[in-house]
């Protein structure tokens, strides 16, 4: 069994040809999982320079096969600009050195909603539930993260705290200093009602509980250093959704609907109230939009067109149509979760291009 210690220091003679360093010194080799025998990676690079990439892949394989892996899969993702100021800040040090000069968390104090905040919310909202709103937010987190950004989720679904078991959550947040420390996992801090209510506690009072409750998300949570905190609201346009319209007036949004007319129709009603209270619309997700059978050919089982009118009804784009299919993901797997895509896949893919869209409006 290889760790994940001898795999840096095998793969520190691969020379990273734009910065004339070692990759491994230089944090590009990330996402490492080990399945059983089996290792996969993915490798950022500075371009899409064919000649490296060949050499790095047959280089990375050789390597670690030769340290007893099986199989080796390597992705490549390219370098976002954020990453390259990154390593342009700390002028390619070492890896070691770079972690220790981690960036200052802000203190408690400085709230990340003032007008100073630089954070970019979005909430997710749809018009009914069951649509995969949560399952959106939490994949568009994750491929957020895997484009390099600081990533937090506000589960404020009072009808069903998803989050934590969808990314396979088991722990508790911690307390330290009396502030409350979001839970990690894939790269994104997650805070869920559901780390704080009991399941038993009746419906009606989580409403009044979670307005109370979402202040505190922000003022006394230390989400330190972050860019983007995703919301997964509740279906409809309840208090809830409302309260978050208040709280967070820069907030923007992603409505997620079904290709269905019906759900396109109720969902139309949630991007109504985004425009009402000055929420800019970031672009409609049409989740479950067609089964994709083995010969590659579709099959639209919830009819098709949903999310290509609501776009256009609300003036806005259709960012993404995600297919209908669960994660490949397995228990036995070290980071299990249920409704994570993997990176590689066909949807882990449509997510990554999602994201990169969002950044690409926001940062531009
Ligand atoms: N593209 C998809 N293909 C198959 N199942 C999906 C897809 N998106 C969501 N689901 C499943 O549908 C159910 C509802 O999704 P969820 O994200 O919980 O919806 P919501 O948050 O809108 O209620 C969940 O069981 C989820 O795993
Ligand atoms: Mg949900």
């Amino acid at each position: 069994m290889i760790t994940k210690d001898q795999l840096f220091e095998a793969l520190k003679p691969l020379i990273e040809p734009q910065y004339n360093k070692s990759v491994v010194e230089l944090n590009l080799i990330r996402d490492v999982l080990f399945n059983g025998e089996n290792v996969s990676l993915s490798l950022i690079i500075t371009s899409e320079d064919e000649a490296f990439k060949e050499k790095a892949k047959s280089y990375i394989s050789q390597t670690l096969e030769k340290l007893g892996a099986a199989q080796v899969h390597v992705r490549f993702r390219l370098m976002t600009d954020y990453e390259r100021n990154q390593i342009g800040n700390n002028d390619g040090a070492p890896a070691e050195q770079s972690k220790s000069t981690q960036p200052v968390q802000p203190p408690i104090d400085q709230p990340i909603l003032g007008e100073t905040s630089t954070v970019e919310f979005i909430a997710i909202a749809s018009g009914k539930g069951g649509v995969g709103k949560s399952t959106v937010t939490v994949n568009l987190a994750v491929a957020l993260a895997r484009q390099g950004k600081k990533v937090g989720i506000i589960d404020a679904d009072i009808y069903g705290f998803s989050i934590p078991d969808m990314m396979g959550i088991e722990e508790q947040p911690k307390l330290v200093d009396n502030v409350i420390m979001p839970v990690e996992k894939f790269g994104v801090k997650v805070i869920s009602m559901g780390f704080f209510v009991q399941d038993n506690a009746p419906v009606v009072w989580r409403g009044p509980m979670l307005g109370k409750m979402l202040r505190n998300f922000f003022n006394e949570v230390n989400w330190g250093d972050v860019e983007y905190i995703l919301l997964d609201l509740p279906p409809g346009t309840g208090d809830v959704a409302l309260d978050v319209h208040q709280l967070i007036p820069q907030s923007k949004e992603v409505i997620v609907t079904t290709p269905h007319a019906t759900a396109a129709f109720v969902a139309a009603r949630a991007g109504a109230m985004a425009i009402q209270t000055n929420h800019e619309i970031l672009g409609i997700v049409e989740n479950m939009s067609y089964y994709e059978s083995k010969d590659g050919s579709k099959d639209y089982v919830f009819g098709k067109g949903g999310g290509a009118k609501l776009a256009e009804d609300l003036h806005s784009e259709l960012l993404a149509q995600i297919p209908l299919g669960a994660p490949d993901n397995h228990i036995s797997e070290i980071d299990y979760s249920p409704s994570v895509y993997k990176q590689d896949s066909n949807t882990g893919q449509l997510y990554l291009e999602m994201a990169a869209a969002i950044i690409n409006k926001l940062e531009k």
